[in-house]
């Protein structure tokens, strides 16, 4: 049995980041009767644009950093949920220096879960598939619910111990509180130091695409908007104390990605560089999402990653205001480190 949860003001983190911004967008589209406070510390990786045309009496904005308990016991009573999504979420940045990723993935999560628990507010962790570590590539298993944990990387771990907090705040606390983990995510609005749209500006910049170890790394790609529709989904209908898989069966190697990608934007599909492998890369990530689907009906909308990424690289070449200003400094930090 489901349980319904009609939420009505909500307080969204990391709501000025790639995944963030695309659900309060998901929410003032599909939901104009809920109030949404973004909570947002504005890192390199948050940008307020993502948000701007949004603000106003049904989106409000709020900077500030969710490792801050004096600003959250302001700022939680009167909310009936937090959907949590901030977080230090580049895998390459946490091998080079982990320990904002300890800060705000680990302490962070903590500070949020208190302040539920102290106000009595339902709680939405969104979380990674990267918990699970990852698959050979010649396995035919898929991550489920039961998968045990076994992250590889710095910003893995903090990812998993963050889910452990929030199962063992529902557990000890009572804590209203459900769990999602995803598999990867693209579209419009993702940070250019992230795989697909590094590709693609660097294609739009003349600079020859890089590509990591042997290239057949396997993700499981995701819409963000498909994303954004599971987590509302679970929000309002999951069951409290469980975590759900979300995952559009979209598994590909990175190879197979940039020549996509490439060939999308009209170029040789051997127009790009091998550089060194990133160390502890995972081999492979598979969701299996029937609980999703079976117990709460979700589906996902883009099925087709080929169009996906067409929308994903025209958005790219629409908004270089976006993207140019982050992208000489990403490309130092990849340089310096061989990259
Ligand atoms: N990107 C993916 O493919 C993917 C897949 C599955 C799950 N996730 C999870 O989804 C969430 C969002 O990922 P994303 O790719 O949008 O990340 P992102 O890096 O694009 O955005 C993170 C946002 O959090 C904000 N933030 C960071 N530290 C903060 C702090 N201490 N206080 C307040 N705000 C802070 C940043 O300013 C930014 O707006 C993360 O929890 C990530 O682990 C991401």
């Amino acid at each position: 049995m489901t349980e319904s949860f009609t939420p009505k003001n909500i307080i969204v983190t990391g709501g000025c980041g790639f995944i963030g911004s695309d659900f309060v967008h998901y929410v003032v589209n599909n939901h104009p009767d809920v109030h949404v406070t973004v909570l947002d510390a504005l890192t390199y990786a948050g940008n307020l644009e993502n948000i701007k045309p949004l603000l106003g009496d049904q989106v409000e904005f709020v900077h500030g950093n969710i490792c801050d308990a004096q600003l959250l016991d302001e700022l939680v009573p009167g909310h009936d949920a937090i959907v949590h999504y901030a977080a230090e979420s580049h895998n390459d940045n946490s091998i080079a220096d982990p320990e904002p990723f300890l800060k705000t993935n680990v302490e962070g999560t903590f500070r949020l879960i208190e302040a539920a628990r102290k106000y009595d507010v339902r709680f939405h962790h969104v979380s990674t598939d990267e918990v699970y570590g990852d698959l050979a590539l010649d396995d035919p298993a898929k991550f489920t619910e039961e998968t045990p944990y076994r992250p590889s990387s710095p910003y893995s771990s903090t990812k998993a111990s963050s889910d452990l907090l929030v199962r063992a705040w529902f557990r000890t606390y009572g804590l209203r509180m459900t769990i999602s983990n995803c598999s990867n995510n693209y579209g419009p609005y993702q940070h250019v130091e992230k795989f697909i749209p590094r590709q693609i500006t660097n294609i739009i910049e003349g600079i020859r695409p890089k590509l990591y170890g042997d290239g057949l790394n396997v993700r499981d790609w995701i819409h963000t908007e498909d994303h954004s529709s599971a987590v509302w989904t679970i929000l309002t209908q999951g069951r409290l104390g469980e975590t759900y898989l979300i995952g559009a069966n979209g598994e590909r190697n990175n190879l197979t990605v940039l020549k996509d990608i490439l060939r999308v934007m009209g170029q040789p599909e051997d127009a790009f560089d091998w550089v060194k492998d990133r160390p502890g890369h995972d081999r492979r990530y598979a969701i299996d999402s029937t609980k999703l689907q079976t117990e709460l009906g979700w589906r996902p909308t883009h099925t087709n990653f080929e169009s996906g990424l067409r929308q994903t690289v025209q958005w790219y070449v629409d908004n270089p205001q976006w993207w140019e200003p982050a992208k000489a400094a990403t490309e130092a930090k990849y340089k310096a480190q061989g990259q």
